[in-house]
This record gives structure tokens, sequence and C-alpha cells, in this order.
């Protein structure tokens, strides 16, 4: 499998500068990627920045989607009206929205089969805190959280992220998470990739990681001078 590179935007970027940066990209990746490309912009960016990425080599994915098929959920988006938007793939319970959504790894798992009813692969993010991290925890947590927060089966991609790496510019050792990657692969068999501060030199060193099939970025991928080094790391 090519090496994977997801975007998430998270809550940044305006219309015109979700467009502008989804066409810089498009314009620089012309030419074969080593890399399969997702970029994930806010759901209000997602019809126009589908349509320049529109016979690009980048894809398209989203943040969230609804646990629920569709109904009487206010605010909800289901993953079916995504797939309208030719997304592709799906972030789900991302520590954020663990953290501020209450979000429950039962929910997170209805989430992912939604998913995979509209054909979106669900990108599933795991993760231990500091003092998991301290207390010795980290394999318990991640068995825990991928237990409860996955499908019974095995179209779906697990995201790395230890909290305390997110948004902190502190990154595991390659060497680390390669153990770490390991681990979750016994645990069970899927691609996995890693997320949490990944800049140029860190996305250099986990893209050579062999049993990691890819990088998960957040800050850096918010302009073309940050994410470009490091699609090119590959
Ligand atoms: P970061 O975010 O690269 O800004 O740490 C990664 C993520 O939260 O997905």
């Amino acid at each position: 499998m090519r090496k994977l590179i997801v975007a998430n935007w998270k809550m940044n970027l305006s219309r015109q500068e979700g467009i502008n940066l989804a066409q810089d990209l498009a314009d620089a990746l012309k030419d074969e990627s080593k890399a399969q490309i997702i970029i994930c912009p806010p759901f209000t960016h997602l019809a126009e920045v589908g349509s320049v990425l529109e016979g690009s080599k980048v894809a398209l994915g989203a943040q969230d989607c609804a646990a629920a098929e569709k109904g009487a959920y206010t605010g909800q988006i289901a993953a079916k009206q995504l797939a309208d938007f030719r997304v592709s793939a799906v972030i789900l319970g991302h520590a954020e929205r663990r953290s501020y959504c209450f979000e429950t790894s039962a929910e997170i798992k209805q989430k992912a089969i939604q998913a995979q009813s509209a054909k979106l692969i669900p990108i599933i993010c795991i993760g231990e805190t500091e003092s998991e991290k301290s207390a010795g925890q980290t394999t318990k947590v991640l068995k825990k959280q991928i237990e409860e927060s996955c499908p019974n089966n095995d179209n779906v991609v697990l995201a790395y992220e230890p909290l305390w790496a997110i948004g902190t510019g502190r990154v595991p050792s390659p060497t680390e998470v390669a153990k770490i990657i390991d681990e979750i692969k016994k645990i069970k068999n899927v691609p996995v990739i890693y997320g949490g501060s990944v800049k140029t030199q860190s996305a250099k060193d986990f893209l050579h990681l062999e049993n990691l099939d890819g990088i998960l970025v957040g800050g850096a991928a918010l302009k073309i001078e940050t994410f470009l080094p490091i699609i090119k790391a590959i």
C-alpha cells in the first residue's frame, strides 16, 4: 500500500483560504505522488474544496460523521451525505472530539459502521494521555479503545495520536512509534498511521518506518509551505 498522508484542517481556514490551499496542492501534485493524500476540511468547505480537487491526485475526507443513518439529529451530518460530496474517508474519534464533545468509543463505533455503509474509510483515532504513558498503560489503553471503537471487520485505518503530542511540538521517537505500531497491529491488523506534531523532519523519520502506513498532520497541513515538504519527505 502507498503511504497515506491525511491533512486535518480542524476548524481553520476561511472559505477562500481553503480553496486556495486546495488549488495549490492540486497544482503541486500533478505528477505521481508516492503517497495517497487525503485533505479533511471543515464541512462548510467540502463542496468547493471537492470541486477544486476533482481530477487531481488529492482525495477529500471529512472530520466527523453522525452515528445514525438519518433523522432528527439537529446539527449532525450523515456519512451518506458526505459521500454525496465524493468524500472518501472520515476521521472519527479524534482526541479533541473525545474530550470536548464527550464522544465515547461506543458512539465512535456506530459512526464507523455508518461510514462503512456509505463506503467511506473510517480513520479511527486512538491514543494515550501523558499520565497513562508514564504509568506504563499505553498498550492497555490502546487495546481498550480499539476493541470498543472499531467495527468487527478490517475495513478501517487506525490513527495513533498520543494526546500529549497533539499540537504540542513534542513527538515520540521513531523507535517508540515503531514499537507501538507493532503492538497495535497485534491487536488489530489494519493500516496504522501516526499523528501529533508532525513536521518535515519527523515526517521523514516516520514515513520511513516500514510498519507505519502513513501520517496524520494538523497544524503543518494549513500552509502549502509547511505541508508540501512533508509530502515530499517520502
Ligand atoms: P497537530 O495535529 O499535527 O497539529 O499536532 C494532529 C491532529 O490532531 O490530528
